[in-house]
């Protein structure tokens, strides 16, 4: 298979946050790797933006080292000497003056011109400003906005209007890098490119979802952002929202930015608030040497979830009945990230003592977004030879490393091919304004009976699938997990 690299136009791309550990990990190595596959253009700049005073040679050499130890890079490639002379570098105060008649100076007239947040949230608002008070503001000038996006619906409504006043909505690319992930894309592919599915897609033949987001890792240095987030905030509201959308939507009628987001946004108005007899919260314990969370926590009698289980209804006609389960958290068992479809069993078995004792009988579609992505769809299947009718369940599995070659097998990372999105000007995989408030009013009322609340999330072991409570969640309903497993 030839994969097509349509190089994007020229642009000037300035990072705020620079020498930020997202830049250095993420978004600098990402666009090295867009470079060496020929869709950079050699006349574009890419200017780091940061407090820290120092010249371009510096800036290049942090991000030579960046490039070698984040992307795997050999120190001595060619290409990456060639991709470091695209490299500018302004020290700047974002509250302040200083750095910016400098930066203005070097965006080109005719390139296009994109500015990426890349910093803490409380300096978004201050970023556009400037941004307007030096001119570069322009219509066709784009920010790129990273999570969080608001810690509530007033917050993110606040922030939408700030940004508002100097961009308008076309210019607004605010990022969640779930939905640059490519099985996360491909899941729009199953179900809209295919006839197979569709049909059964919906309340009558879907039992239920199961949408499990599960890390190995805990909060660790990260602990004084994360424990005013916990992982209501850090993931469901945007990562698995998102992924539920897009298995719940309609079909939009074209593959475009709104029509898509339209299509999400009503998924997210539909959705039930939850009972607080359907979500579990879960905080990790010690294990040997490693703490706990509460050791990470900036606040040691912390009440912050590092896992939350929840039972999530969507009122509309598709979905009416099929409960979507939910579930991520730090330390658990596997790093892994999937969806499962969990198809009805047939109405009648004409088998009826043919199913080998305790083998599922339904089908079942599980997409992996990670690891080794793919799909894997569960049928049942005569067991082979002789000795009568007996069915086992078989996988149709199809890892897309396997299936596409290497190029399946070096997939871009979600950042690359969204940064590529935003010089392209294609929104459809970043979050609108209305979609990111909805999703708060979704999930504010669940932050507020917590914290209204005294009860302390249930602990669970590191190396576990998380509380048992989050088991029961499943087994009252006769139904449960899938096993977290990579
Ligand atoms: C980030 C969260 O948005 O996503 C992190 O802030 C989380 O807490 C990460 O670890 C997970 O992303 P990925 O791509 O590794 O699944």
């Amino acid at each position: 298979m030839v994969s097509r690299v349509i190089p994007v136009d020229d642009f000037d791309l300035v990072i705020f946050g620079a020498t930020g550990d997202l830049a250095r990990r993420k978004i600098l190595p990402g666009l090295f790797r867009r470079f060496v596959a020929g869709q950079i253009p050699e006349t574009s700049q890419i200017i780091g933006a940061a407090r820290t005073a120092q010249d371009d040679a510096a800036f290049q050499a942090d991000v030579r080292a960046a490039i070698v130890e984040f992307g795997k890079v050999d120190k001595k490639s060619p290409d990456l000497d060639r991709f470091l002379m695209l490299l500018h570098y302004v020290s700047i105060d974002a509250k302040g003056e200083g750095g910016w008649k400098e930066l203005k100076a070097k965006m080109r007239k005719g390139a296009i011109h994109a500015f990426y947040f890349s910093v803490a949230p409380s300096l978004f608002g201050d970023l556009a400003e400037r941004l307007a008070a030096h001119g570069m503001a322009h219509g066709d000038a784009r920010i790129v906005v990273e999570k969080p996006f608001g810690r509530d619906l007033a917050s993110a409504r606040a922030l939408n209007a700030t940004l508002r006043k100097h961009f308008d909505e076309h210019q607004i690319y605010r990022i969640d890098h779930y939905l640059g992930k490519e099985t996360v894309q491909n899941l729009m592919a199953v179900r809209f490119a295919n006839i197979l599915f569709e049909p059964l897609w919906n309340a009558q033949y879907v039992d239920h979802v199961q949408i499990t987001v599960a890390e190995t890792v805990g909060v660790g240095g990260r602990g004084s952002y994360y424990d005013n987030s916990g992982a209501i905030r850090d993931m469901v509201q945007n990562h698995m929202m998102q992924l539920l959308c897009l298995i719940a939507m309609e079909p939009p009628y074209h593959f475009d930015p709104d029509a898509v987001r339209d299509e999400k946004l009503k998924v997210i108005r539909a959705l039930e608030p939850v009972e607080a007899t359907e979500i579990v919260r879960g905080q990790y314990q010690a294990n040997g040497d490693e703490g706990s969370y509460l050791t990470h926590a900036e606040n040691p009698d912390s009440r912050t979830e590092s896992y939350v289980a929840m039972k999530v209804r969507i009122s509309n006609w598709r979905w009416q009945g099929t409960p979507f389960y939910l579930r991520t958290g730090k330390r658990l068992r596997a790093r892994t990230s999937e969806i499962a479809v969990v198809f009805k069993e047939p109405p009648h078995s004409i088998f009826e003592d043919a199913h080998t004792s305790g083998e599922p009988k339904a089908n079942e579609l599980v997409i992996r977004l990670q690891p080794n992505e793919g799909m894997n769809l569960k049928v049942m299947i005569k067991e082979p030879g002789p000795g009568g009718m007996r069915l086992v369940q078989v996988p149709l599995d199809m890892t897309f490393a396997d299936a596409l070659g290497p190029e399946g097998a070096d997939m871009p990372d979600a950042y690359e091919r969204l940064i590529m999105d935003v010089i392209r000007g294609n929104q459809t995989l970043f979050m609108r304004g209305d979609e990111i408030e909805a999703s708060w009013a979704w999930t504010d009322p669940i932050i507020q009976a917590w914290d209204d609340g005294k009860a302390r999330p249930e602990p669970y072991d590191p190396g576990s699938s998380g509380p048992d409570e989050a088991l029961g969640l499943m087994h009252r309903d006769g139904r449960r997990w899938r096993e977290i497993r990579s």
